[in-house]
């Protein structure tokens, strides 16, 4: 139940001491899972739970290969959520269902001379911010895994980056949501529903749901395909790979059942979510030239999700207003956030500071809207007390 509000002095006595999310994507629901198993009565809003971006998604835990060392904020909020991985999977598998956790690593490859450069300037710059990596010759790296093609000459890797299986994590978190009580109403919200915190988690549809998200979170296309291993053909990576090839990035995840997601594209064009046939042609080009198998492989889907992105790719986590919170803006790590995001927003439904680490993703760095005093704070500031 939640009975008083804290920095805001917005009364709930009155209240019937309800959360609710709107999304339920890997942020809403892993939000609301926490919420509810701490004693709030949640009720999440989406028409179609575990979709969108969170449904696209590859699913890496890879913070140092997802913001190489460019962005060291987003690097750090990264490392600070894979550090709460292992946890959170395990409390989810116990909560029902598991969401397929592998901890092999990555493996940052190169193609041409070109790449291999700009793969030394990688490792230098993560040797200096104290993240020795391992370089390995093509060779090498093909004795580690045996799928990579003749033409990478150079790879980082980089052992303690993990993946998880995002559908099977979607599905793990309705599970875990349903099993500690949280109510789904299946209809979009144009705007926040009524309730004594509500918490926006809509991902890029974010921006329409308040005024401090309106143009502050934007949508990133993202196109993706999956793929399936075929009999004959040399069995997928066991670990992540990410290459660069002729200065493109792409990444290939593997899965059970020897599939694996290839993605992706970045293109910003609103809400458009249409696969194109160049960027079908673009990622499987690229990839074939670093595991040539690939061109043996079935296609089994390509899709596309909007990442929402915020001006500073970090996300935009911690009170809008009283009574209102942002779980929104994760960009390309919202499956690696999700963790971290869900601690901070239950520390705040409690009336407690989030974790320090969460600090760089205040809403309060957020440009003003005119009349909207409610952000002068440079921490996230406290919503209100749980007496579950
Ligand atoms: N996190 C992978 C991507 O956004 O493409």
């Amino acid at each position: 139940m939640v009975s008083s509000g804290i920095s805001s002095g917005n009364s709930l006595e009155d209240s019937s001491g309800t959360v609710a999310v709107v999304g339920a994507g890997v942020i809403g629901l892993s939000c609301a899972w926490r919420a509810a198993s701490a004693g709030f009565a949640v009720r999440v809003y989406d028409p179609a739970p575990g979709s969108g971006a969170s449904h696209v998604a590859a699913g890496m835990l890879a913070p140092v290969t997802e913001a190489l060392p460019t962005e060291p904020a987003v690097f750090a909020l990264g490392a600070a959520a894979l550090r709460r991985w292992p946890d959170f999977a395990a409390e989810l598998t116990a909560a029902g269902a598991d969401p397929r956790l592998r901890t092999d690593g990555t493996l940052v490859v190169a193609l041409d001379p070109g790449d291999r450069a700009e793969l030394d300037r990688i490792a230098e710059q993560l040797s200096r911010m104290g993240r020795p990596v391992d370089t390995l010759s093509g060779r090498q790296a093909r004795r580690v895994e045996p799928s990579l093609g003749p033409q990478v000459c150079r790879a980082l890797s980089v052992p303690d980056e993990a993946s998880v299986d995002n559908r099977a994590l979607l599905a793990a978190l309705l599970v875990a949501c349903r099993g500690a009580g949280v109510e789904f109403h299946a209809h979009r919200c144009l705007r926040p529903p009524s309730a004594d915190v509500v918490i926006l988690a809509a991902g890029a549809h974010s921006g329409a749901l308040h005024p401090r998200l309106h143009r502050m979170i934007r949508p990133v296309k993202g196109e993706i395909l999956r793929l399936r291993g075929r009999p004959g053909a040399l069995a997928p990576p066991s670990r992540t790979i990410r290459a660069i090839v002729g200065g493109r990035q792409c990444y290939l995840v593997p899965r059970d059942g020897g599939r694996l997601v290839l993605g992706a594209t970045r293109s910003e064009v609103g809400f458009d979510t249409d696969v194109t046939a160049g960027a079908v042609r673009e990622l499987l080009t690229d990839a074939e030239r670093v595991l040539p198998a690939v061109a043996e492989y079935a296609v089994e889907e390509a899709v596309a999700g909007l990442r929402p992105a915020s001006p500073d790719n970090l996300p935009v986590i911690g009170e809008l207003e009283p009574g209102v919170l942002a779980a929104t803006g994760h960009y390309r790590h919202g499956i690696l956030l999700a963790p971290l995001t869900a601690e901070v927003v239950l520390a705040l439904l409690r009336g407690e500071d989030g974790p320090g680490e969460a600090g760089p993703a205040t809403p309060a760095r957020l440009p003003p809207v005119s009349g909207d005093a409610s952000h002068d704070s440079h921490r996230h500031s406290r919503v209100a007390r749980s007496a579950p």
